[in-house]
């Protein structure tokens, strides 16, 4: 049916008013609204918790980069580069791009602000929105949140183990119980060799590959372990594997990053396969997924990241090893949302101020004040004239107290407390107010716990 409606003059020779078309959010891209942001809280604060226990600083950079910084670090042949950048020309001819992902740019910042110079290893911390034109699905949004963690100019393995641990634990401290899927891609050079066995791998079974994978069996051989197509995956079960190719130093580096989890205790799973589809990446790769009973191979990854050491340099830097990690919050909050157990922590109102008349109203602006500065979570609906309403209003936000004042209290210089579970109320001198209910309130918590 449709809800466009024709334009109707109302009078001969009047105007006709034009029915504005209601607009919706871009495809892919979406509100937050009021409803979900209590999850998004949730999540941030949580973010901003362990990362300051583990001593990450907060940084943030422009959404717009300059389109070759993603070309280079991200890599020409990635699906980001080659199909999701929002990318255009600016009126000044600069090429620039939405960021897709914060790794290069953090990286960018890094070099551009001589952090080297600082104590290393450098942590950094961001929640920032990401940018990607892909098909939407479920679990995937042209924009998205990404809180993400890096380390700059540390190269041991610990680094790795403890990156791991943080975004695991991070979604523990959520109550979400996760598994990190990890292996080792090597350097570039070993890489080169595994590439080629690869090749040799795929290539007489091309004929059975979709034009798509045909072309990764071209440029990038790597990115078909994870294609989704079934006959790639069903193909990929006798695949050569990646640890057989590592070299000596990686090995081991691998070796020392699974120690240190089995020390901590973060659950992992070895997944020879995982490659990631970031160019970037050197040695240790990871993702997380929810750890449930039935293993879906489907499921969409909470995060990922990995190690790059050779990044820095290809974005013009110094020779700086580097490690780090993304979480996907929309994933997460639409995670946390399905599940009955979590609740986010509620900021629930102790005191409601309800007014009567102009001289009542006025009073209780100032008294709003007060209260709130003096640290109490406090509402009101001062717009609202009618009692009836504001004390609905109260007992919808299940307010402890309502604090009344009508033309008499102003005259009087006092104020009604109204116990709104018990249903009694008092009258007190106004300048009495903040010590009273702080009384009430110790006077009622000790009640809760006896
Ligand atoms: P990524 O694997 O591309 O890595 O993204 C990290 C996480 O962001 C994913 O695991 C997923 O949860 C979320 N994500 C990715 N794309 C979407 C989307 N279209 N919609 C919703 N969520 C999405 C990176 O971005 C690297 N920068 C991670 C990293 C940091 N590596 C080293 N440091």
């Amino acid at each position: 049916m449709s809800i466009i409606k024709k334009p109707i003059a109302k009078k001969p020779g009047e105007p006709v008013k034009k029915t504005a078309q209601p607009l919706s959010s871009v495809r892919g891209m979406r509100d937050m609204l009021p409803a979900d942001q209590p999850y998004w809280r949730m999540a941030f604060e949580a973010a901003q918790k362990i990362c300051d226990d583990f001593r990450f600083d907060r940084i943030e950079t422009p959404v717009l980069e300059e389109t070759s910084l993603f070309v280079r670090g991200v890599g020409k042949q990635t699906d980001i580069v080659e199909k999701e950048m929002y990318s255009f020309e600016t009126s000044g001819s600069d090429k620039v791009t939405m960021r897709p992902e914060n790794t290069a740019a953090i990286c960018r910042s890094y070099i551009q602000h001589g952090m080297l110079n600082l104590p290393q290893p450098v942590k950094l911390w961001y929640w920032s929105s990401m940018f990607r034109h892909e098909r939407p699905q479920s679990g995937r949004y042209r924009e998205f949140w990404q809180f993400g963690c890096e380390m700059m100019g540390d190269s041991d393995a610990v680094v790795d183990a403890q990156l791991a641990l943080i975004s695991w634990k991070y979604l523990q401290s959520l109550g979400i119980e996760s598994v990190v899927r990890i292996n080792s891609i090597g350097t570039p050079e070993s890489r080169l060799n595994y590439r080629n066995a690869l090749v040799a791998y795929f290539r007489p079974k091309r004929s059975r590959m979709s034009d798509d994978d045909k072309k990764r069996l071209l440029k990038n051989p790597l990115r078909l372990l994870d294609s989704k197509d079934p006959v790639i995956q069903e193909m990929k079960m006798e695949a050569p594997q990646i640890v057989d190719w590592l070299d000596e130093p990686s090995k081991n580096h691998f070796m020392q990053v699974l120690e240190y989890l089995d020390e901590v205790g973060v659950p992992y799973q070895l997944d020879p396969f995982l490659v990631r589809g970031l160019d970037y990446y050197t040695r240790t790769v990871f993702e997380l997924y929810e750890a449930t009973d039935d293993q879906d191979l489907n499921q969409n990854a909470l995060g990922g990241g990995g190690r790059y050491d050779g990044l820095m340099e290809l974005l013009g830097g110094k020779e700086t090893p580097a490690a780090g990690f993304s979480m996907g919050i929309d994933r997460i909050v639409s995670l946390l949302k399905s599940r009955e157990d979590i609740k986010p922590p509620e900021e629930p109102i102790e005191v409601f101020v309800a007014q009567l008349g102009e001289s009542g109203r006025k009073r209780a602006l100032a008294l709003f004040e007060e209260l709130r500065e003096a640290g109490f979570k406090a509402a009101e609906t001062f717009s609202k004239s009618s009692i009836k309403t504001q004390m609905d209003n109260a007992n919808r936000l299940d307010a402890k107290w309502t604090i009344i004042i009508g033309q008499k209290e102003v005259l009087d210089g006092t104020v009604i407390i109204r116990d709104m579970e018990a249903g009694t109320q008092e009258i007190i001198d106004a300048k009495k107010m903040v010590q009273e209910l702080r009384k009430k309130m110790i006077q009622k918590s000790a009640e809760t716990t006896n």
